[in-house]
């Protein structure tokens, strides 16, 4: 009697946590029908690629992967490979693999992640490629999923982005704004707690405007999303991702001020620190207003941890505009900060401005700048020795198993060397007493 054995899939993935919990639904579905997850390529019978444009070096990137599976293909005709995410919505690349990658079986995007079965199903039948986007771009609820862990979740609230950055690509790859409805939130919420989850992280690329396309009897804001999901019992911190700082209200900062389950930390990303490059950048604040909110998020939840996004080199900034960027980092003494060259993104205004600074600039720049922001987080994390941190464990550190690693409220991650160590651990708070802060990470010693 012939055995069944089961067809086991590969999913790599790229980008922001976004595209990752994307890849958790992709998992859920690939598993409901079937599949099994395999860590290597060479075993799978299908090969999917959850992909990202925001930096144009990707896409050559991607190309490289796939010209890496080419032999693969070669040995089993049979397997299918797939490309998804936010590189498979661009036209151009779209253009590229169907002309050079006659290979690739398959484009998916991150709202037809529940077409899936369908799609493998057709290309198994048909024998031919799908490279076919549909055009609506409505949220599907109640995806199967497959976490990564049992102990903390990401939940997305809002998808899209309505803020047309002129350097962004994100905005043309993943359509206009849509709030989830917030009992579905809620329910999701509720279950994720029920399972014994701790940790949930509210997803959105402006997670601020999450309401705002409600019809005007229904509004609320990411505010009152927050109370309602402040009360779910189970749910130990809560945390979100990302805000901007044009949409950022006096009441949400009175929520977080609240405390309990919010954690205290903000990623509010600046970009950079000159009015003239904020305007060309299209983010509708000013260093001052940006200034203005620290000061509020301090006086208001003391001890907050304040990280964000920058990126050196858009066009026309000069070494002024740069020496501003440098200042408001100074100032703000950032915990920890995501620095970028600015990429020029087909598409996207700032792609075709005058006066593109030269990549020795963007890149002298850079390095200029991470050295500040090394500094000072470091600086910021040395002002926590000797202080008793309640962290939520995640597990052994990959570097050096013998220490765990855990969070702070505030984000940061701790190394120490557990007491009863196991993997019973993951997802419990202990006490530890900080002994040492460094730029990325602080050393801990667990006290009870
Ligand atoms: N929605 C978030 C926000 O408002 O900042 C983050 C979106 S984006 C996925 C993450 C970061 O990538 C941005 O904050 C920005 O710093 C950076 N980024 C986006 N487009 C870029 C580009 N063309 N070149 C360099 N960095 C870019
Ligand atoms: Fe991109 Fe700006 Fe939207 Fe963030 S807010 S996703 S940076 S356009
Ligand atoms: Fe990249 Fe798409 Fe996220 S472009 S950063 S994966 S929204």
């Amino acid at each position: 009697m012939a055995e069944c054995i089961a067809q086991k899939y590969y999913l790599t993935t790229f980008g922001c946590q976004m595209n990752f919990h994307d890849s958790e639904h992709a998992a859920g579905i690939l598993e409901k029908i079937g599949y099994r997850r395999t860590a290597t390529p060479e075993e799978a019978d299908i090969i999917l690629l959850n992909t990202c444009c925001v930096r144009e070096n990707a896409e050559n990137r991607l190309y490289g992967h796939l010209g890496n599976l080419k032999p693969l293909k070669d040995k089993n005709p049979e397997l299918i490979i797939g490309v998804g995410g936010c590189m498979a919505q661009l036209p151009s690349v779209q253009e590229k693999i169907r002309e050079s990658f006659p290979y690739i079986d398959l484009l998916f995007g991150a709202f037809n992640l529940h077409q899936l079965p369908e799609l493998i199903a057709r290309v198994k039948q048909t024998q031919s490629r799908i490279l076919e986007l549909p055009p609506e771009r409505e949220i599907q609820e109640d995806l199967p999923v497959v976490r990564e862990e049992s102990w903390r979740a990401w939940v997305t609230v809002i998808y899209g982005c309505n803020n047309f950055c002129s350097y962004c690509i994100v905005p043309y790859v993943r359509g206009r704004e849509q709030s989830r409805r917030p009992e579905k939130i809620i329910a999701e919420i509720e279950g994720l707690a029920g399972q014994g989850v701790k940790e949930v992280t509210l997803l959105g690329q402006n997670v601020n405007s999450y309401g705002l396309d409600f019809p005007a009897g229904e509004r609320i804001d990411f505010a009152d999303l927050l109370g309602m999901v402040s009360a779910v019992k189970g749910i130990r911190r809560i945390r979100f991702q990302t805000s901007h700082p044009k949409d950022l209200s006096d009441k949400l900062i009175r929520r977080m001020a609240e405390g309990g389950p919010i954690c205290e930390h903000l990623h509010l990303p600046v970009q950079a620190g000159s009015n003239r490059i904020l305007a060309a950048m299209n983010r509708k604040y000013t260093r001052e207003h940006y200034l203005s909110l620290v000061e509020k998020l301090r006086a208001a939840i003391p001890g907050i941890a304040l990280t964000t996004d920058l990126i050196v080199g858009f066009p026309g900034e000069e070494e002024e505009d740069f020496q501003d960027t440098l200042d408001l980092v100074e100032q703000v003494g950032f915990d920890a900060a995501f620095t970028f060259a600015f990429s020029p993104r087909v598409g996207t205004k700032a792609a075709t401005m005058e006066n593109q600074v030269p990549e020795e600039v963007k890149m002298d720049r850079l390095y200029r700048l991470i050295e500040v922001v090394n500094r000072l987080a470091k600086e910021a994390n040395q002002r926590l020795e000797g202080r008793i941190e309640t962290i939520l464990v995640e597990g052994p550190s990959e570097k050096n198993p013998e220490f765990y690693a855990g969070r702070t409220r505030s984000n940061k991650l701790v190394l120490f060397a557990p007491k009863h160590p196991g993997p019973e651990l993951a997802g419990v708070e202990v006490k530890v007493k900080i002994t040492k802060g460094l730029a990325y990470t602080l050393k801990g010693e667990e006290i009870e």
